[in-house]
């Protein structure tokens, strides 16, 4: 029996006889985990945690983080919690849908124009065939085309309503596609996918006293920071990379599909031919203005949203009913705090001191000790700012002596 073909459980088996250590899993787990992926062999796990108030749009949200990185939560409730001071973010989802792609191969005589305007029938037929998707309030908008020599481009825009859509929109392609190609001029087609170029915009904004962050001084620095990297590629991919650890977090926790936020976020940040910062910040009638646009095609429905026990959870901790908008502008809130918590901590005490405190976390959870010596090692590490493995074996000896 080939490795694909086996049950998780023979798999492991099979890993174990080579020797190869594997953690325990739940044999009921295991076998949803097997719905999921191909060739699963077990799990891996990632601490939710939470942002205890998000305010958007006058609304208050708890926010479900999923991340091993260990400042990213309190980042994001350090930037939220400034954010609910200062009033609320207000931001916008523009869901016009997402985009696929059909490139066909044409003949030397075909007809752009006699083409185009076959483009209603096509997509009346197109939506008559995926009326469902019309009855949730999405369906195909527009088609457009271009011709480079013997190629034919067409960029097909569905609004897949309250999924993030990617599956839909390739079985809508597909079918377009074999449509397309009983047309005259068309000798055959060569593909049809989506093409997870920006779409679905939310765009997010706060503005903050100075007084509330440490004064006109603070707000300049992360103005002129914030200018840097937009001009700067340098500072600019990190500070998106800030960014993104607040975003990736949310959608991990809800089981949006993050490599297509990030592969269309890249070509975002790079619009103008140049790369650069995600977010601008900027000093406008004496208050610290803050704003980030991000391609959100997010979903609440679809996917295996529909299926985990672990993603219903995060979508009742955000309050039942949420939108796939809301989501989105809860998404790119959370983005938006957690940049100005990295820019906040870079402008005054530097990033390091509360990422070490809350490292200091990780290396301490190495050691062989109890709970309380643990927590008697984390209090003297961050007390003495002695961060290693080292010294967390040194005051853990320490510690046994003196007791
Ligand atoms: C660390 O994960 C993210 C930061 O480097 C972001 C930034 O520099 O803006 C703190």
């Amino acid at each position: 029996m080939k490795f694909y073909q086996m049950s998780a459980k023979d798999r492991r088996q099979l890993l174990r006889s080579q020797g190869i250590k594997l953690t325990k899993v739940n044999e009921n787990e295991l076998k949803k985990l097997e719905q999921l992926s191909e060739n699963v062999v077990g799990q891996i796990s990632l601490p939710l945690g939470l942002v205890g108030k998000l305010v958007v749009n006058d609304r208050n949200y708890l926010v479900p983080m999923a991340t091993e990185e260990p400042s990213v939560v309190a980042a994001a409730n350090h930037g939220a919690k400034i954010f609910a001071q200062n009033g609320s973010v207000e931001a916008k989802s523009v869901r016009n849908g997402i985009y696929g792609q059909i490139v066909l191969r044409v003949k030397a005589d075909f007809s752009l124009s006699q083409f185009e305007a076959k483009f209603p029938e096509l997509l009346n037929l197109v939506n008559d065939e995926f009326a469902s998707l019309v009855n949730h309030g999405g369906g195909v908008k527009e088609i457009t085309a271009r011709r480079e020599a013997d190629l034919l481009f067409l960029r097909v825009l569905v609004d897949p309503a309250e999924a993030m859509g990617a599956n839909k929109v390739n079985t809508i392609l597909e079918f377009l596609g074999k449509k397309i190609t009983e047309l005259p001029g068309i000798v055959e087609k060569l593909f049809a996918i989506l093409t997870n170029c920006p779409s679905q915009l939310t765009a997010a904004k706060v503005e903050l006293e100075p007084a509330m962050i440490g004064g006109h001084d603070v707000a300049k620095k992360i103005a002129l920071l914030s200018k840097i990297g937009q001009a700067d590629p340098d500072r600019g991919v990190t500070n998106n990379k800030g960014i993104m650890n607040g975003v990736d977090a949310v959608l991990l926790a809800t089981g949006n599909d993050f490599r297509a936020v990030e592969a269309a976020t890249a070509v975002f940040a790079s619009s103008g031919g140049r790369y650069h910062s995600l977010s601008k910040w900027q000093l406008k009638d004496e208050k610290l203005v803050g704003e980030l646009t991000l391609p959100l095609p997010l979903g609440t429905v679809g996917g295996s949203i529909d299926s985990r026990a672990d993603i219903q959870q995060s979508f009742n901790i955000l309050g039942s009913g949420i939108t796939s908008s809301e989501l989105a502008n809860v998404t790119a809130s959370i983005g938006l705090a957690n940049n100005f918590a990295a820019l906040l901590a870079i402008s005054t005490e530097g990033i390091q001191a509360g990422h070490m405190k809350l490292q200091a976390r990780n290396v301490v959870a190495r050691l062989t000790a109890s709970e309380e010596e643990k927590k008697a090692v984390l209090r003297e590490m961050i007390a003495t700012e002695k961060y290693s493995e080292q010294a967390s074996k040194d005051i853990l000896k320490e510690l046994r002596r003196n007791n």
